[in-house]
């Protein structure tokens, strides 16, 4: 699972030289509060074990040569002017660098060599884990201190501004703060996050539909709208600042699909904070359920989960090891994450992965996983 090793194996083969440091940046799996961040909600993922490494030298230059074993290409780029030139992995780097010089950062350049294994394209956050890692390489040889706040947000403006993505601030807040044996309690409109203890006896368990997130990007900024249209109905910047009661008095004012978007988005929050009560009180029943409520939640009235992800949870909370199921991350695809029992879990990974490849024909993969640390420098 640490590609340490080999990421440094990595930097001498291509250099011929050592590495001056390594660093990582984990990707993330969201527990519950989903498509609430960018309406300033509450959310309760963990970093995972599966990460971006970066094996890096320190150069007295400008330059910044990058080697990405996991495409097999090299890259570089100078600090003192660069553009945008066509979709690459090199372009999250790139724009990194260029949200931390508007910052005020004076950046040097190096010499890295780049190794993940967090899945592409699965919503387990590898372009959050690329750009967390980036940022800690540009912090370490530069030598300005780390603010995980600052740089998760730097994150998130490469990947909104410079790579044209438009995501919210939960997975780049996730791989800057994630702690061991936690999950992270976040309020996206304040930023301020606690780190809740996952409970004892279970297992978190993802499970890869081996479907791909087609047309993600456009039904995405379709929900945003959905949810800025409910927000300017109530009269607020964020979904956020509706409460329950005042939705449910005046929902049937609404369009049927905004009145839909906003209350998975208005009991998502609720959902959230109930689920880290019962975190902080060892209760992983009721975790489970509302894992499993959420997903109602996201495929009824959010409509954002797929057939794919609708029968893997489906197979998952049939198993009687399970607590809870639900789609993770922005959906149409990608991975569930589930709720087990400790002493269950063998069986569900291979009973739940049986029943899903004869539903389906569809091969999953299954990541079984603890709560790591964020974004972090490893040696030298
Ligand atoms: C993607 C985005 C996040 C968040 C989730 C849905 O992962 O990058 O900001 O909106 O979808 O919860």
């Amino acid at each position: 699972m640490n590609l340490s090793n080999d990421v440094v194996s990595a930097f001498r083969d291509h250099y011929g030289a050592e590495p001056d440091i390594v660093v990582c940046a984990p990707g993330r799996v969201n527990l519950i509060g989903e498509h609430v961040d960018y309406n300033g909600g509450f959310v309760l993922p963990m970093a995972i074990e599966r990460a971006m490494w970066m094996a890096v030298r320190y150069r007295p230059d400008q330059e910044v040569h990058l080697v990405s074993c996991d495409f097999g290409q090299t890259a570089h780029f100078n600090l003192d002017g660069f553009e945008y030139l066509k979709p690459h992995w090199c372009e999250y780097i790139k724009g990194v660098a260029h949200a931390l010089q508007k910052r005020g950062h004076t950046l040097q350049g190096w010499d890295g060599a780049m190794l993940g294994n967090v899945p592409r394209g699965s919503g387990l956050s590898s372009s959050a884990a690329l750009e967390l890692a980036a940022a800690k390489a540009f912090s370490e040889v530069s030598g300005f201190p780390w603010d995980p706040v600052e740089m998760a947000l730097v994150g998130q403006e490469s990947e909104n501004k410079w790579v044209g993505v438009n995501c919210g601030i939960m997975d780049q807040m996730i791989s800057a703060c994630g702690r061991a044996g936690h999950a992270y309690l976040l309020d996206c409109r304040s930023l301020e996050g606690t780190h809740v203890p996952l409970p004892t006896g279970v297992k978190i368990v993802i499970l890869d539909t081996a479907t791909r997130r087609g047309l993600v990007d456009s039904a995405y900024n379709e929900r945003r709208q959905q949810c800025e249209e409910a927000a300017v109905f109530f009269g607020v910047e964020l979904l956020r600042d509706v409460t329950p009661e005042r939705f449910f008095a005046r929902e049937k004012d609404l369009p049927e699909l905004t009145r839909k978007r906003a209350r998975h988005v208005i009991t998502e929050d609720v959902r959230t904070l109930a689920a880290a009560d019962a975190m902080r009180m060892n209760d992983s029943e009721t975790l489970g359920r509302l894992m499993w409520e959420s997903h109602v939640s996201l495929r009824d009235d959010f409509e954002v989960s797929n057939d794919a992800l609708n029968t893997l949870v489906d197979l998952a909370m049939a198993h009687e090891g399970c607590l809870g199921a639900r789609m993770t991350g922005a959906g149409f695809g990608g991975c569930a994450v589930a709720l087990v029992r400790e002493e269950a879990a063998a069986a569900f990974e291979r009973e739940v992965a049986a029943a899903y490849q004869q539903a389906t024909q569809l091969e999953p993969a299954v990541y079984v996983t603890g709560a790591t640390d964020g974004a972090r420098r490893l040696q030298g």
